[in-house]
């Protein structure tokens, strides 16, 4: 019998994706801490280290918090390496990462520069396979792989441009993971936030009237809070979603299904 109070208790969790406290990675951090899970986070580059070191202490003194950029394979590894000093099993990852260099943000789609392409897809969809590689080896009793997701994957959403192409990747590449991964019992999904003001919102031209956008069409009357996806992080995480793998789970005040 699971135990829904602390539904990831005994779980050891890596997270991927903590920029500041407006990260969707922090609020899925701080719903996976209050299930019960034991933390493990990245940053990304020294000039983050401080700013995430003063947020994971809220967890502890010692909460483990280890440099990886997703570019590099070098890092990725030497990441994974510290994560074994700590523990020889994990049970969860969260890929919270994504970026685009603000100029393909903006304009037209059809402007896209290889190199911008590259860059987006590097960093937003091919880290996905890159951190599951290393990730699944250590997922001995099974595990969790979660990434973030947006709309702009399957529909056409103005300035969302590459990003949406990138996140297209993503959640065509959870699919193969989750497939390739089923037999270790490893299960791979997407969770599509609808929009929420963070750091990387901010990159995208005319995030505001995509906000307004959701408030005034989304059946709900409004796009999710960061408390949403923390909770939607835990059910994913969770024997809760035991038998789901390779899905998108929208959380976007119901957006998703409109037609007009
Ligand atoms: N904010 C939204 O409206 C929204 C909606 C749907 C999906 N998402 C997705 O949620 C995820 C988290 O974004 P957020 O909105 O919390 O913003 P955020 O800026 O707080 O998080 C983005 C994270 O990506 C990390 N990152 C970027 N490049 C990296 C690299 N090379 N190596 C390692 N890390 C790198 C940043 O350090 C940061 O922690 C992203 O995948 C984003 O696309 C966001």
């Amino acid at each position: 019998m699971s135990d829904y109070s602390k539904p990831l208790e005994g779980k050891v969790a890596v997270i991927f994706g903590v920029a500041n406290r407006r990260s969707i990675a922090w609020a899925i951090a701080q719903a996976w801490k209050d299930a019960g899970a034991t933390l493990i986070f990245n940053y990304q580059g020294e000039r983050l280290k401080d700013k995430v070191g003063d947020l994971v202490e809220a967890f502890g003194e010692d909460t483990p918090l280890y440099p990886c950029d997703v570019t590099s394979d070098a890092e990725i590894d030497a990441f994974f390496d510290k994560v074994k000093t700590h523990t020889d099993k994990i049970d969860l990852m969260l890929h919270s990462v994504a970026f685009a260099p603000k100029e393909a943000l903006e304009n037209e789609f059809v402007s896209t520069e290889r190199e911008a392409f590259r860059i987006a897809h590097d960093i937003s969809a091919y880290s996905l396979v890159a951190l599951s590689q290393r990730a699944a080896p250590m997922m001995t009793e099974g595990g969790s792989i979660i990434a973030m997701s947006y709309y702009g994957a399957e529909k056409v959403v103005p300035n969302y441009n590459v990003m949406g192409v990138a996140k297209a990747a993503l959640e065509a590449s959870t699919r193969y993971l989750a497939s390739d991964l089923g037999k270790l019992n490893i299960r791979v999904n997407c969770i599509s936030a609808g929009p929420v003001q963070t750091l990387a919102a901010r990159g995208i031209s005319g995030f505001s009237a995509m906000i307004k956008h959701y408030e005034a069409n989304a059946p709900l009357g409004r796009s999710c809070s960061l408390e949403e996806l923390g909770g939607a992080g835990v059910f994913l995480a969770s024997d809760a979603s035991g038998a789901i793998t390779g899905q998108v789970l929208y959380v976007d005040g119901g957006y998703q299904i409109m037609g007009m």
